[in-house]
């Protein structure tokens, strides 16, 4: 089965076509520049270029795949959460692209559709496992029991992960989105140079915010601009103490719940020095690894797709009643 994916939740305009669930033909990812302008993503423009950048999209990815309209099986588009109005432009697109062939089509949940990035690589990962979702609007431990039915066993309290480099980011000067900044400057700094406070530690649960403000703090402190040596250290020390945290309690989690398998999803998990250290730690204790190629682990549709066909081969279908959701359900 042959399915079109259509993302538009943030600021990535995306579409792939992936067939059986496993095998991308293409992934196409329009990136929104305009953003960098503001330090952020601007709702009500990400709904504009989503207007004028999905149909390309659409098109490119089918080019790329050698495929007609009329060889696609199926539609598949992210839902939610996001932002509403971004959303709701791919939601219309597959549901009117799915009247008008004749064919089935499904809404796909964000998270769920992260996770499965762990499906599209080679080997594909064995449920169950314990998922560490990190991006710009999550921080999310998922407890994943198979393909379709995974559970929530943590998350954040305050700031997403990606959002925390985002805000860092920011303070220190550089531009959005701020992670791949902070990791490379990280590279350069010295990660013991600054006491930061660990991030609480909640249970399964995640807080960013306080060693935020410690960061904002530190800055003030220095009564002048931070030199480039100050950002290098203060990115290699907020890096330090916000990836001991992930991973300290990804490995909890997938500890009690007796869990043999661990995997990274989300744009966050395109950070080297993540990847490496879960990588280092699930050798050490002998678990299963999965860590999806950065091009999957950013927002993309193959993802979508992906996540979608397992839907419409278990015989799910939506129908013109379909709409956006801006929270987690
Ligand atoms: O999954 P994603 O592409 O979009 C959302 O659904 O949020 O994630 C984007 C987030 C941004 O906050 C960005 O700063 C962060 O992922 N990110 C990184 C890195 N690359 C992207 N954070 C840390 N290190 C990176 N290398
Ligand atoms: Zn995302």
């Amino acid at each position: 089965m042959r399915v079109l994916g259509v993302e538009t939740s943030c600021d990535e305009t995306a579409a792939s076509v992936v067939e059986d669930g496993r095998r991308i033909l293409s992934n196409v990812v329009m990136a929104q520049r305009v953003h960098g302008l503001y330090g952020g993503v601007v709702p009500e423009l990400a709904s504009r270029a989503h207007i004028r950048l999905v149909l390309p999209a659409v098109d490119e990815a089918l080019r790329d795949a050698g495929l007609g309209l009329g060889q696609i099986d199926g539609l598949a588009v992210t839902e939610g959460p996001g932002l509403v109005g971004a959303l709701l432009v791919g939601v219309s697109v597959v549901k009117a692209m799915g009247f008008a062939l004749g064919i089935p089509f499904v809404g796909v949940d964000h998270l769920t559709s992260h996770v499965y990035a762990n499906f599209l690589v080679d080997p594909p990962a064995e449920p169950p496992l314990v998922c560490l979702l990190v991006s710009g609007g999550h921080t999310e431990l998922l407890l994943v029991r198979s393909r379709s039915s995974m559970e929530s066993l943590g998350g954040t309290l305050d700031d997403a992960a990606g959002e925390a480099f985002d805000k860092v980011a920011k303070m220190l000067g550089w531009g959005y989105p701020g992670g791949p900044e902070v990791e490379a400057q990280a590279r350069l700094g010295d990660p013991e140079a600054i006491d930061l406070p660990p991030p609480l530690p909640r249970g399964l649960d995640f807080s960013f915010s306080g060693i935020k403000t410690a960061v904002k703090y530190r800055l003030g402190g220095l009564g002048r601009g931070p030199t480039p040596e100050d950002g290098r250290n203060i990115a290699a020390s907020f890096q330090r103490v916000v990836i001991e945290s992930l991973v300290d309690k990804l490995f909890r989690a997938a500890d009690e719940t007796g869990s043999t398998g661990v995997a990274l999803a989300g744009g966050v998990a395109a950070n080297g020095a993540l990847r490496e250290a879960v990588r280092a730690k699930a050798e050490r204790l002998g678990l299963r690894v999965s860590i999806p190629p950065m091009e999957l682990c950013t927002d993309n549709a193959a993802i979508v797709a992906g996540a979608g066909c397992e839907k419409l081969m278990r015989g799910e279908r939506d129908d013109l009643d379909l709409d956006a959701y801006a929270r987690g359900r």
